[in-house]
């Protein structure tokens, strides 16, 4: 191999989608989701999210960024899926891929993320579409580790971890800038695929 033929990582393949679960659709995000992901602009729902309530331009511009998201291969890639029941968009999970060991190799770990219509809180309806997001990731990835970042001020989040069966490795003390100019402090749960595996 000469050194203008650099090895890289082979893409990997699209995730098998949908996943059915018991009352769950999780699926890719279209633009014809953009009225049902209004909760973006809710300021309960962005409190704890790194970006501030979407305006109209910043919804448009976030739901085109979800619907183009399609495979994930490379670190910082997105898999954004809308979870569906009944018909009606209740919220949206994401899978992004972060570190891998070296350009030849996938990623393996990934962070993984949530947000629920407020309508639709409290029927456990985030913990199933995690889990199913958690059994697809380490079925259809390579990954080693998975993580969610949060507020620990985010108590339905931090809850929401530890139903996943997810463990509290750090409390990182104000290494997030708010718009503000004030810091805020981080989380950090952790799941390893032996935990997962076990389950
Ligand atoms: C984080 C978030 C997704 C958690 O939502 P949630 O409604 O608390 O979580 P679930 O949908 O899993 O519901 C859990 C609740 O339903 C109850 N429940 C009812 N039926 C259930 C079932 N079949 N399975 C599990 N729980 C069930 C649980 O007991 C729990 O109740 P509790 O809140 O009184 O303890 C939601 O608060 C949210 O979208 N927040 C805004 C966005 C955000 O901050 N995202 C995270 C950034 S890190």
């Amino acid at each position: 191999m000469t050194h203008a033929e650099v090895a890289t990582a082979p893409r990997l393949a699209p995730p098998p989608l949908p996943v059915r679960t018991e009352r769950l659709l999780l699926r890719y995000i279209t633009a014809a989701d953009l009225d049902a992901l209004r909760y973006y602009m809710d300021p309960e729902v962005c409190r704890y999210l790194p970006f501030p309530p979407a305006d109209e331009a910043a919804l448009a511009d976030r739901v085109a960024r979800m619907a183009e998201r399609l495979a994930p291969s490379e670190p910082d890639d997105v898999l954004a899926l809308a979870v569906v029941h009944d018909g009606v968009l209740v919220g949206d999970v994401m899978l992004r891929l972060r570190t891998r060991t070296d350009d030849q190799s996938p990623p393996s770990v990934a962070e993984v993320g949530w947000a629920f219509a407020p309508a639709y809180a409290g029927r456990g309806f985030a913990t199933e579409a995690a889990r199913a997001l958690i059994a697809l990731a380490f079925d259809h990835y390579p990954l080693h580790r998975l993580y969610a970042n949060l507020d620990p001020r985010n108590e339905r989040s931090a809850a929401l971890c530890k139903r996943l069966g997810m463990t509290l490795e750090a409390h990182l003390r104000q290494d997030w800038p708010e718009a503000d100019g004030t810091w805020s402090d981080s989380a950090v749960y952790g799941l390893l695929r032996e935990e997962w595996a076990r389950g």
